[in-house]
């Protein structure tokens, strides 16, 4: 679901202006900024105004030779053969590059798939592979999209860009984000649950916002901490995990608020790496779900205990529930551990200590989210593949 928002209803005017003027465009921005999200549905839009959207995705691995052949079976022109352009039926066609600066650079830094494009807009047309003819492109326009160049993403040289008409997409601002996930939650609280729930629903989407700023602003990327950089998705992200739970998740309002501090420690607190900075968040935590959300006196100590807060999805069938002990899904876990055992030929015989029940939780609640991936980082022996197995099990 994408909410329409200031800058998104600008761009994609603009970007909707110069598609039909046929002038190429390129988006920048920070990542998680929601170009990529922008430019797909708007894309998707064109098509019922006879403009044939085809999406492309450039990696680190993209080469030219494939991505050549991926533009000319989709825009396989019509009439003329050996020309390069939208398919019958359609009058224009728009080809979308996201993340365009990724290709790796070769020694002398040229950017194989990207030089495509750069003769594809400049010249109009490429060279056929196998003939060696030129093949003209007709009625066709690209967008790119791609984040500053840092990191991996090569820094694109003038001769592409030049072609462009360049727009950068700011960081959201909190009011952005705040009417995003509003519109977002509040729609899914209101068909979910009880009337007596209703009303959280702002303070809920302004602390999570709230947790994803101050550690923004706290908890800075540095060399060995290089994976400490957090934008839209991670808010996302507790959304989401909020919108996986059902109505028979929360006895009281109070369990709701621990299922909050419970995702944004998942989200945010699961990719610290040292105690110092678990006692900022916790800090930050505290102060935001004391301040915002009003949890206190046991509700609130519990979230900062050892076992801390605990939802998980396998106990009862599917439904997300709140665990009191550990001790509770133990027995489960050891159940379902011998059903493990009994089918497969690799038996494995592990302890349910508290970690390795808090492991197994965290797994399946990113297997169970749509596009859910994760990285197990830890050193060897810790779990991370055995724990993985027994969790895909319990899913299936
Ligand atoms: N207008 C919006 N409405 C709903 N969700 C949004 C919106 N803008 C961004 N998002 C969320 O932010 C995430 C990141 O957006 P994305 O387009 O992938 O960013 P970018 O391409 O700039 O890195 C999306 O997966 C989506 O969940
Ligand atoms: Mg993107």
């Amino acid at each position: 679901m994408v909410v329409p928002t200031k800058e998104s209803v600008t761009f994609s005017k603009l970007m909707e202006w110069q598609i039909k003027s046929m002038y190429p465009v390129f988006f920048t921005g920070i990542t998680g900024t929601g170009k990529s999200i922008t430019c797909q549905k708007l894309l998707e839009l064109t098509k019922t105004q006879q403009i044939q959207p085809v999406f492309m995705y450039f990696s680190a691995k993209s080469d030219s030779y494939i991505s050549q052949k991926y533009i000319e079976q989709n825009f396989k022109g019509s009439g003329a053969r050996g020309v390069i352009g939208p398919i019958g039926g359609f009058t224009k066609g728009v080809l979308m590059v996201d993340d365009v600066n990724m290709p790796l650079q070769e020694t002398y830094e040229a950017q194989p798939p990207v030089e495509l494009l750069r003769q594809l807009i400049g010249l109009n047309g490429v060279y056929d592979r196998t003939t060696k003819e030129f093949k003209k492109s007709k009625n066709l326009v690209c967008v790119c999209i791609a984040a500053p160049p840092t990191g991996c993403r090569a820094k694109l040289t003038k001769r592409f860009s030049k072609f462009f008409h360049i727009l950068n997409f700011p960081k959201s601002s909190t009011e952005t984000l705040t009417k995003i996930f509003n519109s977002i939650f509040s729609g899914w609280i209101q068909k979910t649950l009880t009337v007596d729930f209703h009303d959280s629903s702002q303070r809920i989407v302004q602390a999570a916002i709230k947790i994803y700023q101050e550690t923004d602003l706290k908890l800075k990327p540095t060399p060995i901490k290089s994976h400490y950089s957090y934008n839209l998705r991670d808010v996302s992200k507790i959304i989401q995990g909020l919108m996986m739970s059902k109505k028979q998740t929360f006895p009281k309002k109070e369990t709701l608020f621990k299922l909050v501090a419970h995702e944004a420690q998942r989200v945010f607190k699961d990719r610290l790496i040292d105690d110092i900075d678990y006692r900022i968040f916790d800090e930050i935590l505290n102060k935001t779900v004391k301040g915002d959300l009003n949890l206190s006196g046991e509700d609130l100590s519990e979230i900062f205990t050892d076992q801390g807060v605990l939802f998980c999805n396998f106990i009862k069938g599917d439904l997300l529930c709140y665990v009191q002990t550990y001790n509770m899904i133990q027995s489960k876990l050891y159940a379902f551990l011998k059903d493990y055992n009994a089918d497969s030929s690799d038996k494995m015989n592990l302890v349910f200590f508290l970690d390795a029940v808090k492991h197994i939780c965290r797994i399946s609640r990113v297997l169970k989210q749509a596009r859910g991936n994760c990285l197990l980082v830890g050193i060897s022996g810790s779990g991370r593949q055995s724990l993985t197995r027994l969790a895909t099990k319990i899913l299936t």
